[in-house]
């Protein structure tokens, strides 16, 4: 091995026979209203969806609002630290309960329509005038619940009557990321994107670092475009790792910003890992920070994005804690990243548009494509 490189990844390369022939999706996946519709019914009503992380919701009562499937659930900590999701309908006669994205709630949750009372484990605890209707029980009317599960500290919703469990979908992964102590971590910043684009693009985007050397410079001084290698290649979970320059970090200046996320070996710090998680998630890490994309389809055209860095809770005392020298950073490259995104959904709008040859260094998003069909089709 070269002197100058680094010692070897800490998760094995998995050999990957790229699928010559492999090419991308059709047009009506990228603009079809049905489509998009049966994505909605097939994907993310039936899925287990990525709607947030436990510590913004660290004390009970902390609420926020997620958007999923076209529904709104509420995920709320009541008061003995459990976290709940409820559809945010009222049981009376429907009103949405709560307009806000986030904040807290005293200890119950009211409806701003006749003031039903709920409290924070979704059980109808005052109902004005109801006790004059006879045979009424309170008891049959607490709020519906949706399935909600943690995996790493980020929190998960599905819609589906019973899903698969939460732990047995994310079997696959037990313990891999543990090193960076992501159920502790803290996000210092959230950037919402408004993407002109497909979902799957992103995906497919986020995917491959074919397109790094052209659309990041920046990104590519750092961590040479040519230094991807994947070590999951199938299924649900994919992605690899790429070389971080020695002595640099993913950041606008270079510097690492903050203290490290987890406890890290000599060869960890060389390396940046990108992996993508079914059906919304963008997972990457850093050995200063974790961000994490989370998806939320809008339309055919257009995907709405929220990106989040986080840090050890430890750094955030830290006076030389920096984290909008990564925030600024990868907003750069993330706008770099839409901008493609975005010409690519005007082009494959066209009626010229006819599926393209993948690249052997698009292998992931062909594997990534495979999954979506076998969910879709
Ligand atoms: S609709 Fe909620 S209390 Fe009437
Ligand atoms: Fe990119």
């Amino acid at each position: 091995m070269h002197a100058t490189r680094t010692k070897a990844p800490p998760f094995r390369k998995t050999t990957e026979t790229f699928r010559a022939g492999a090419k991308t999706l059709s047009q009506r996946y990228f603009i079809s209203p049905e489509t998009f519709a049966e994505e909605r019914d097939k994907i993310f009503s039936r899925h287990w969806v990525l709607v947030g992380h436990q510590t913004q919701i660290a004390q009970a009562g902390d609420y926020f609002t997620a958007a999923v499937a076209g529904e709104s659930v509420v995920v709320v900590r009541d008061k003995r630290g459990d976290i709940h999701g409820f559809y945010n309908v009222c049981r009376h006669r429907g009103s949405q309960l709560i307009e806000n994205r986030d904040g807290q709630l005293s200890a119950v949750i009211q409806c701003p329509y006749h003031a039903w009372t709920y409290a924070l484990d979704g059980r109808l605890i005052g109902a004005p005038h109801m006790d004059e209707v006879p045979g009424f029980d309170r008891s049959n009317y607490g709020l519906h619940s949706a399935n909600l599960a943690l995996w790493e500290g980020f929190i998960f919703v599905a819609l589906a009557d019973s899903p698969a469990p939460l732990e047995k979908w994310f079997a696959p992964l037990a313990g891999k990321f543990s090193r960076w102590n992501l159920p502790a971590l803290r996000a210092a910043k959230r950037i919402e994107y408004d993407v002109r684009a497909n979902w799957k693009l992103i995906f497919e985007n986020y995917s491959e670092c074919y397109h790094c050397a052209g659309v990041h410079p920046e990104l590519s001084k750092i961590s040479p475009s040519d230094s991807a290698e994947n070590d999951l290649t199938e299924g649900p979970f994919l992605g690899g790792f790429m070389r971080i320059a020695k002595g640099k970090s993913l950041t606008m200046s270079g510097n690492a910003c903050a203290l490290p996320v987890g406890r890290f070996g000599e060869e960890d710090s060389h390396f940046v890992f990108y992996y993508s998680i079914f059906p919304n998630m963008l997972l990457s890490l850093h050995p200063d920070y974790a961000m994490v994309h989370q998806l939320q389809p809008q339309s055919p055209e257009r995907t709405l994005i929220l990106c989040e860095w986080f840090f050890h809770p430890e750094a955030f005392k830290r006076s030389d804690f920096d984290p909008d020298d990564a925030v600024g950073f990868w907003d750069m490259v993330n706008r770099q990243d839409w901008h493609v995104c975005e010409l690519s959904q005007q082009g494959i709008s066209s009626r010229a548009y006819e599926p393209g040859a993948y690249s052997a260094r698009e292998s992931i998003p062909a594997a990534w494509d495979r999954e979506y069909l076998r969910h879709i089709s």
